[in-house]
Formats: C-alpha cells, structure tokens, sequence
C-alpha cells in the first residue's frame, strides 16, 4: 500500500479491468471487497470518535475502566481488520471490523452510563 490509498470507488474501478462478467473472473469480488471497505471507513470513523469520547471523560476523570477496555479491543480489531486486509479473505475482515465497531460503540456507551 506504501504511500497511496485506494480508495473504495478506484478499487472496484481498478479491479474490474480483470472481474467483470466477460471475463467471467469473480465477477462479485470487487463488490464485496468495496463493501468491506467502506464497512472499514466506517468502523475507523466510530473508533475514532471513541477515542475522543473517552479522553475528554478520562480529562474531567469520567472515564471508566470498562469503557477504556472496550477501546483498547476497538483499536486492537482495527488493527487486525488491516493485518487480516492483506490475505484477501473478507469475512475474516468483515469479522474483526464489526467487532471493533460494537468494542468502539460500548466504551461510550459505559462512559455514559455512569
Ligand atoms: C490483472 C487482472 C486482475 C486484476 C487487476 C485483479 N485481479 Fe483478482 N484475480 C485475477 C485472477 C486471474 C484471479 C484468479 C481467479 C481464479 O482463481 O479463478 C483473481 C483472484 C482474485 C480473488 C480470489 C482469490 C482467492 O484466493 O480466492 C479475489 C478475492 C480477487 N481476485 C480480488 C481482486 C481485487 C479486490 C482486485 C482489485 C484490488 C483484483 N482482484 C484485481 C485477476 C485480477
């Protein structure tokens, strides 16, 4: 990946030249890898969040430990999400974004309830 990002637009642009009903080549695998990765921008999006929401509660000493728990696993998700990216098998990506995303939801979530 080094200094440029695709983003989810020029991936499924780039991938189609070779998957694409003529060719007949995993016609759907651009779609689904698009999906996951806008699922992937998302979940960063909420994570992040997540991170601001706790250290302004961790600033006014609001901030509990299951709240900053549930942000460690987020963040530690995302990072498998990215590591997981890399061999191409999209459910095991699928799998660890949507992880970190319900991790992200719930440190707020306990910072709020208490
Ligand atoms: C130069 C042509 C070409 C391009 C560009 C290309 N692919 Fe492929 N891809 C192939 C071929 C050929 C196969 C093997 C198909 C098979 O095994 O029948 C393949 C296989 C795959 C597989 C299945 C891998 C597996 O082990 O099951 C996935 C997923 C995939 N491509 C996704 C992508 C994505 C996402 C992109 C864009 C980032 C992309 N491909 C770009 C030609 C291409």
């Amino acid at each position: 990946m080094g200094t440029f990002i695709l983003t989810s637009g020029q991936i499924i642009e780039f991938c189609t030249v070779c998957h694409n009903n003529n060719s007949g080549i995993l016609p759907n695998a651009p779609q689904e890898v698009k999906n996951v990765l806008s699922m992937m921008e998302l979940a960063n999006t909420v994570v992040s969040w997540s991170e601001e929401f706790v250290k302004d509660a961790q600033k006014v000493k609001k901030s509990t430990p299951e709240s900053e728990k549930q942000l460690a696993l987020a963040v530690g998700y995302m990072k498998q999400a990215r590591l997981s990216w890399h061999t191409f098998r999209m459910e095991d990506v699928s799998a660890n974004i949507k992880n970190a995303h319900t991790a992200a939801k719930k440190a707020r979530e306990d910072v709020r309830s208490h």
